[in-house]
């Protein structure tokens, strides 16, 4: 019910982005979505390419007078640095001979994706292997985070480990700290360890990867659903979040660590109604992280996503030539030392993108008035079933 396509090249004229499924009649701006693209592009770590950027995605239709019309939604996202690469990227048959890129770098598409595309030169798979389709994604996640606001969702990410420096999440996260912090971490101390890693990494010209938590709070009971394999919400998310360049682990609440535990301790017993202080159903911990049965449970959503060090290293690793097999160092273009920071951003969008999905699949709705009703009729029916008014 709800599907979105991209299209770009990393340095081409930008990125365009078609969206289906959003109801009308609600109210989106060109403001809202832009507030989450400059988020992304924050963070210690990134490269040159982020102080060339300042994205801001330009809604082409969809909308009228500030609020969609049910009609797909078209979004584009201009490279400023385009203007550097018209040659290269040219999208007429251009005269000049372009250097090919044939130094295959390890940890990256270029030796798989030319291969299968049968391709003399890198290029054509490195400008859309890029994570600067990341940009379009956090765009659309955008839209799916106004969407869901309208139902009380809110979306939240930090940092908890960059290299070997681990944050200590054991206190309630201070956001603000979060959204201030150079590494998007809320623990002060080990965010100060975490800036002096990445300084390390870039002066040995190496990068580092590291871990990040997404949190979604205000889902209710009840999107996706135990019925298939792909319509668990767990699995949605765990393709989604796999899904972001780098990305090599996904782990929903308590996640691997849960396997060192006992049953008794791992399930998140049901509270009977007089512990309740919310009026609704509640647990004593969320080790699932707000998924039962590929079904959402009512408790906040939680996250994780593990991204390995980046592939781009400046130091270039030992490699081999595309055209003639023999040994190269691998090919170097300006890049980012850490996005463990920028990540965070794009975990919440794809988290976003997701449940707007089940969203409209559990309560549909072609107009936001009639989404909105489907959905408050529904909650009147999620309570004990003997209360029910
Ligand atoms: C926000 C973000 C920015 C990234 N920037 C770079 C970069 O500057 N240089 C680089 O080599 N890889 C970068 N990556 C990672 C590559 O895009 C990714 O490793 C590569 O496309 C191979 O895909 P895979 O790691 O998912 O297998 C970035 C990833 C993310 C999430």
């Amino acid at each position: 019910m709800l599907r979105f396509l991209t299209s770009g090249e990393s340095h081409g004229k930008g990125l365009t982005i078609v969206i289906e499924g959003i109801p009308a009649g609600l109210s989106l701006s060109e403001d809202f979505i832009a507030v989450d693209l400059g988020r992304r592009q924050k963070g210690y770590g990134r490269g040159r390419r982020q102080r060339i950027e300042q994205d801001r995605a330009e809604i082409m239709a969809g909308v009228r007078h500030g609020e969609t019309l049910g009609s797909p939604i078209a979004l584009f996202v201009q490279n400023r640095d385009w203007a550097n690469w018209t040659d290269a990227m040219a999208i007429e048959p251009i005269d000049k001979e372009i250097e090919k890129v044939t130094r295959l770098r390890p940890g990256h598409a270029d030796l798989a994706g030319t291969v299968k595309y049968d391709f003399d030169d890198v290029r054509p798979i490195l400008e859309r292997a890029s994570a600067r389709e990341t940009a379009a994604r956090v765009a659309v996640g955008g839209v799916c985070k106004r969407f869901l606001e309208e139902f009380g969702l809110g979306f939240r990410s930090h940092t908890v480990q960059i290299g070997e420096i681990t944050a200590d999440v054991s206190e309630e996260i201070n956001w603000d700290a979060v959204e201030e912090s150079p590494v998007r971490c809320a623990d002060a101390a080990a965010a100060e360890r975490m800036v002096a890693a990445i300084d390390d990494a870039r002066n040995a010209g190496d990068t580092l990867g590291g871990v990040v938590e997404g949190r979604v709070t205000g889902v209710p009971i009840g999107l996706g659903s135990h019925i298939q394999w792909d319509r668990k919400v767990d699995g949605r998310l765990a393709q989604a979040l796999m899904s972001i360049h780098s990305v090599k682990g996904v782990e929903i609440g308590g996640g691997f660590a849960l396997t060192r535990m006992t049953g008794s301790h791992v399930h998140d017993v049901i509270l009977p109604r007089e512990r309740w202080t919310s009026g609704m159903w509640e647990r004593e911990t969320n080790n699932a992280g707000g998924t039962e049965g590929g079904i959402t449970d009512g408790q906040d959503i939680i996250v994780r996503i593990a991204l390995k060090p980046i592939a781009t290293l400046p130091r270039s690793l030992p490699s081999a030539d595309l055209r003639t097999g023999e040994e190269i160092a691998a090919h170097y273009e300006r890049s980012d030392v850490c996005v463990v920071p920028a990540a965070g951003v794009i975990v919440e969008a794809m988290c976003a993108i997701v449940l707007a999905g089940t969203a409209l699949e559990k309560f549909g709705g072609d107009h936001m008035r009639e989404t909105l009703r489907n959905f408050r009729t529904y909650q009147e029916t999620t309570g004990p079933r003997d209360l029910r008014e």
